[in-house]
């Protein structure tokens, strides 16, 4: 059999890392976008965002001859065309907007025949595929449902080998598998375990996946609310119950909470779906998961603005805008929310590492700086938002001699409580008791 001809539609987070990652395969891979200046960048072997990894994987595809991308579908020939197009929020409702997979699934049509596959892998409300698959059959060509499980900042890992592949398909539709197991030979052969299954189940494990993460990371934030009351210390509890392996330590970081272009969104998505399937009650502990969310970016706000007020005022120094580390992505970013937050009534200066360009994009009214000593120099109260390798191995004794602040306000429990305070910092932490500088800390430790 000859090797599938590919084609990605989309080449956002999601499209773009898919399309090289099958040309870095030895697919013969075209990567379709309608924007062109996205186009440019990733045929010049430049991702238009960070992404770990990803360029030099661009780059090597581009230079063995298997990777190209256009904004013009009509000159591309693909056996299989994944569609990797964005399904935001609608604005003003919960629910998914599906106009960009609409739009992309009727730009191929024309485009589509007998044998060709196209293969979904965009976030849907469950029944899309059932609706999109009558379109598409119409043309003799078949419909998968292949969901994407990938996080940003391991993008490139996950799609090379993604610890499982959900395939979707018509009952029976043993073409479509075959299509789908000869792209993912070389995954499979090392015993990735592959689930069949219908459109709808494929949909919804999705969904599902989102869903379960969000709620186990809203979990331990409602803890982190009840450890505040009482004086308890929410890290130590995670570490403690995450030893059992049916709960398990990953996702139970507490702190500001997620954020981003997936699970916020998701969450809200299936909750409409759920509602409009007439399953209302199902999935209504989604709106407190969400709520629960948010109010820690407003207990993060609160707890910079209460010792802002106990240093008689000065400025803060926001580290973090991305939504999670290795990543230059600010939607709905929990960091960078509660930095305009706080710039709405306070001195800001905020430094991420790769985010400040898109984070001025969306806020360009926030005071972004290139350099952490920029953030750090005249800032009163340190506040962390994003806990990127570069704040996590800070040394506080060198911080100190960098900045007049002696306070810092960790907002994802990652910073060395002890290390902070011996080198003369007050630590205030989410779900954690306040940490007072050395002296104290000592007294505090030896009485618990
Ligand atoms: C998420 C899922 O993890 C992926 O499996 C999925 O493919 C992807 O959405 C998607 O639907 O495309 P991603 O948005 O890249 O991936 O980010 P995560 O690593 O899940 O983190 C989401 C948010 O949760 C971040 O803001 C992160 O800081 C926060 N988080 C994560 C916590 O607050 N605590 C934790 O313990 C873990």
């Amino acid at each position: 059999m000859t090797a599938p001809r590919i084609a990605v539609v989309g080449c956002g987070y999601l499209g773009a890392v898919h399309a090289a990652g099958m040309a870095s395969l030895g697919f013969d891979t075209v990567g379709i976008d309608v924007d062109a200046s996205k186009v440019e960048a990733l045929a010049a072997g430049s991702a238009p965002f960070f992404e770990p990894g990803l360029d030099a994987m661009l780059r090597g595809a581009i230079d063995a001859g298997t990777l190209r991308f256009t904004t013009d579908a009509a000159g591309v020939d693909a056996d299989v065309w994944f569609v990797c197009v964005g399904t935001p929020q609608q604005p003003g409702s919960n629910a998914a907007d599906l106009t960009f997979v609409d739009a992309a699934v009727e730009a191929l049509v024309p485009h589509l025949r007998e044998g060709m596959l196209v293969v979904g892998k965009s976030t849907v409300p469950v029944g899309t595929a059932e609706r999109l698959a009558s379109v598409v059959e119409q043309t003799g060509a078949r419909l998968a449902w292949n969901p994407e499980f990938l996080r940003e900042g391991l993008a490139v890992t996950d799609t090379l080998a993604p610890d499982r592949l959900v395939y979707g398909v018509r009952h029976g539709d043993d073409v479509a598998v075959a299509a789908l197991d000869a792209v993912y030979a070389s995954i499979l052969e090392r015993d990735t375990p592959r689930i069949v299954t219908d459109f709808a189940t494929a949909e919804l494990v999705k969904v599902s996946a989102n869903a379960f993460l969000a709620t186990k990371i809203s979990f331990i934030n409602a803890i982190a609310e009840v450890a505040e009351a009482s004086g308890a210390d929410v890290v130590q509890l995670a570490d403690a119950i995450g030893i059992d392996a049916r709960i398990g330590r990953r996702f139970l970081n507490s702190g500001i909470g997620f954020g981003g272009g997936c699970l916020p969104k998701d969450i809200r998505a299936f909750r409409a779906r759920s509602i409009e399937l007439g399953a209302d009650e199902a999935l209504g502990f989604l709106d407190e998961v969400d709520r629960v969310n948010q109010r820690r970016r407003d207990r993060m706000v609160a707890l910079v603005e209460r010792e802002l007020a106990a240093a008689g005022g000065g400025a803060v120094a926001m580290l973090g805008l991305a939504f999670k580390p290795d990543s230059d992505d600010v939607r709905d970013s929990a960091a960078l929310e509660v930095a305009m937050r706080l710039a709405a009534s306070h001195d800001v200066v905020a430094y991420d590492p790769e985010a400040g360009a898109p984070a001025a994009r969306r806020a360009p009214e926030l005071g972004i700086v290139a350099s952490l000593d920029a953030a750090l120099a005249d800032a009163t109260v340190i506040a962390l938002g994003t806990e990127w390798r570069e704040f996590r191995d800070l040394d506080p004794a060198d911080v100190a001699t960098r900045t007049a602040a002696r306070v810092v306000v960790d907002g994802r429990n990652v910073l060395d409580r002890d290390a902070w305070s011996a080198a003369g910092f007050r630590v205030v932490a989410i779900g954690r008791p306040d940490r007072d500088p050395a002296t104290t800390a000592s007294h505090q430790e030896a009485s618990a």
